[in-house]
């Protein structure tokens, strides 16, 4: 059964008020698809009963819904250039830069699924040796506890390990039981998967040289896309970088960001004069 104009609009507005996620009226096959498997688990009869709940302010159900709306598509190594990039400019500049600290700090936000953080980390152990001795930190986050629950378990299903790792690569960090792909603790190591909300307060967080916010932007407006950036740059460290997926960028967004061309890539850097 459709729900009315005004029980979508206050789905609408929950949804952005929770995650920044933008959905209107052209996108309410989102709504009945996504949510309706919910009713059964929540033993809940239609979605109108289901608005009615969350009216009611039922944060468990809230954060159903949120998780359910969130688009978590990812693959190993998506797009591949802006890794290619990490490897011949961006590391290598970061090795010369911390090298008395040798420490590096990564943030994979809006990580999803786990390829994103376990790609990073397969391109370090394959092309710098050097690091064997440093102390990486790679600091995963999502909103959805359920993409979490899996990137922390770091199982794969065969038509993922197919999207994007190479051979070589599978058989090296992943294991394979009963058809699953398990990473192994080599690729584990290090990596710090955590729920974080954009639009929530965030916890202490060590300024990072490295940010990759990449496809997750295009699901907020132009307001929230500017703050959250915002946010992130008082995250960087002094030669910290942020990496936007290979479609978005920060045209017409007051913040305090400079593209630098690497390639046919782009990374973003701190403008001169800004001062956190
Ligand atoms: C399309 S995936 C991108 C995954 C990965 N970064 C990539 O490029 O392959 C977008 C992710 O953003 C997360 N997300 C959406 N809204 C968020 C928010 N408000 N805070 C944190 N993560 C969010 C979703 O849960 C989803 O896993």
């Amino acid at each position: 059964m459709n729900l009315s104009k005004e029980e979508l609009q206050f789905l609408f507005d929950l949804i952005f008020k929770k995650s920044a996620i933008v959905l209107n009226e052209r996108k309410d096959y989102l709504i009945y698809n996504r949510l309706t498997p919910l009713l059964k688990l929540n033993n809940i009869s239609t979605l109108s009963d289901l608005t009615d709940e969350l009216k009611r302010d039922n944060q468990d159900l809230a954060s159903q819904v949120v998780d359910a709306l969130t688009t978590n598509e990812t693959l190993f190594f998506r797009d591949l250039r802006p890794f290619d990039m990490l490897k011949d400019h961006i590391i290598p500049s970061i090795l010369e830069n911390n090298i008395k600290t040798k420490n590096i700090n990564i943030w994979s936000s809006a990580c999803s699924t786990g390829q994103e953080p376990y790609s990073i980390k397969m391109m370090l152990l394959e092309n710098f040796p050097q690091l064997s001795d440093w102390k990486i930190n790679i600091f995963a986050t999502d909103i959805s506890d359920i993409v979490l629950d899996q990137a922390r378990e770091g199982v794969y299903s065969q038509a993922e390990v197919n999207r994007g790792l190479p051979i070589k690569m599978l058989v090296k960090y992943f294991e394979n039981k009963d058809g699953k792909w398990f990473v192994k603790d080599l690729l584990k190591e290090n990596i710090n998967f955590k729920n974080l909300n954009f639009v929530d307060k965030w916890p202490e967080i060590p300024p990072m040289d490295i940010i990759l916010v990449r496809n997750v932007l295009i699901y907020f407006n132009r307001e929230r896309k500017q703050d959250i950036l915002k946010r992130l740059c008082n995250q960087l460290s002094n030669n910290g970088k942020i990496i936007l997926g290979s479609s978005e960028t920060i045209i017409g967004l007051d913040i305090p960001l400079e593209c630098e061309i690497f390639e046919k890539s782009c990374f973003y850097k701190l403008k001169e004069d800004f001062s956190k």
